[in-house]
């Protein structure tokens, strides 16, 4: 029987170098912080709709008070996909044979009559509506809230939208992209005008980082931007392009491990002319050449750290970040 495996006889200079890995999402359960499930507007009231999440699935419905919720999808009688149920006088009615769910998950009535089991709940996620987004965090409660801008929302105009593309890599992979100085300098095109960001005079929290980029687009306009990462999918931007402010937020939701839904969220602030929609056409336009720049690396990506040099400081703090950050997934025996 060979004792000796091929590896020990690579000449170690011959052997690729690598730092510890990051667990993929899905291994010790998925990273603990607000995932954005659909749009607001996909979820008018008396709709029920479907999506995968967290290697499960969940339903999205607006309550008798219109708030809306996340609840597990599958039925706990034989496990039919609430989705294709309706909703009932306030609950949510099972196409398969009518079990009825009231909004904390619980079963309140059985289409036969039969005393509804008091085992017979699904999970409800911590739900919060903002910036024109369904969000859920996966937990029993929340560890943090999502970012503010630095101003009041009902001052700012927002658009916010879904990208119809899942990219194949856990959110934490693109998020790494915003500390990866590198990448900004060589992919991007973007110069910093003070030299590289030094992670040690980033703002660290243990579930946020934000730092400072004054610096110029390829084409020469100026941009200052605070920028950063809340939880390890939701990227942060605040600042201006030309002068004037914008905010933006790009999360990320898992509904598999390895893949990844995007939505964006601009914000501006209205002006005295009527040209609000155009100033947020052309920051749309920018963030969209950014993802453009990104697309075909993270399409072929098998991320994983391996030599990096003194540049790449801000982007391994992140990893070690990452790998510190709170996982789990309560959720799991209902959403399957
Ligand atoms: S599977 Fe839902 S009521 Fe039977
Ligand atoms: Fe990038």
């Amino acid at each position: 029987m060979p004792t000796t495996s091929f590896e020990h006889k690579v000449p170690s200079a011959r052997r690729r170098v690598l730092a510890p890995p990051i667990p993929p999402e899905g291994e010790g359960g998925f990273t603990q912080t607000w995932y954005p499930i659909c749009l607001s507007a996909d979820v008018p009231e008396g709709k029920i709709v479907g999506r995968d999440f967290l290697d499960g699935r969940v339903i999205v419905f607006r309550g008798p008070d219109g708030a809306a919720r996340v609840l597990s999808a599958y039925c706990p009688h034989l496990g039919a996909d609430l989705s294709v149920g309706d909703l009932d006088d306030g609950t949510v009615r099972c196409a398969f044979h009518h079990w009825r769910f009231d909004v904390a998950g619980t079963c309140v009535g059985t289409g036969c009559g039969d005393t509804p089991p008091p085992r017979a709940k699904l999970f409800t996620f911590p739900v919060q509506e903002r910036y024109g987004i369904v969000w859920a965090f996966n937990g029993e409660a929340p560890i943090f809230e999502l970012p503010d801008f630095p101003f009041p929302d009902d001052g700012l105009a927002i658009r916010t939208l879904e990208l119809d593309e899942i990219f194949p890599v856990d959110p934490w992979t693109f998020c790494a992209n915003t500390p990866d100085v590198q990448h900004i300098k060589a992919l991007h095109g973007i110069s910093f005008e003070n030299g590289d960001p030094d992670p040690d005079e980033f703002t660290w929290t243990d579930h946020s980082f934000r730092y400072a980029l004054e610096g110029r687009l390829p084409s020469g306009d100026p941009i200052a931007y605070d920028l950063g990462i809340t939880g390890t999918n939701i990227f942060y931007q605040s600042g201006s392009v030309n002068g004037r402010w914008f905010g933006f937020i790009m999360p990320f939701g898992i509904p598999y491990p390895g893949a990844m839904t995007s939505f964006m969220i601009l914000a501006a602030r209205g002006g005295d002319g009527d040209d609000t929609e155009a100033f947020l056409d052309s920051v749309q336009a920018l963030e969209e050449a950014i993802v453009a720049d990104d697309r075909p690396v993270l399409h072929t990506i098998h991320f994983r750290p391996g030599t990096t040099t003194a540049s790449d400081k801000a982007l391994n703090r992140f990893l070690q970040y990452v790998r510190d950050f709170p996982r789990a997934h309560p959720s799991a025996e209902f959403i399957n």
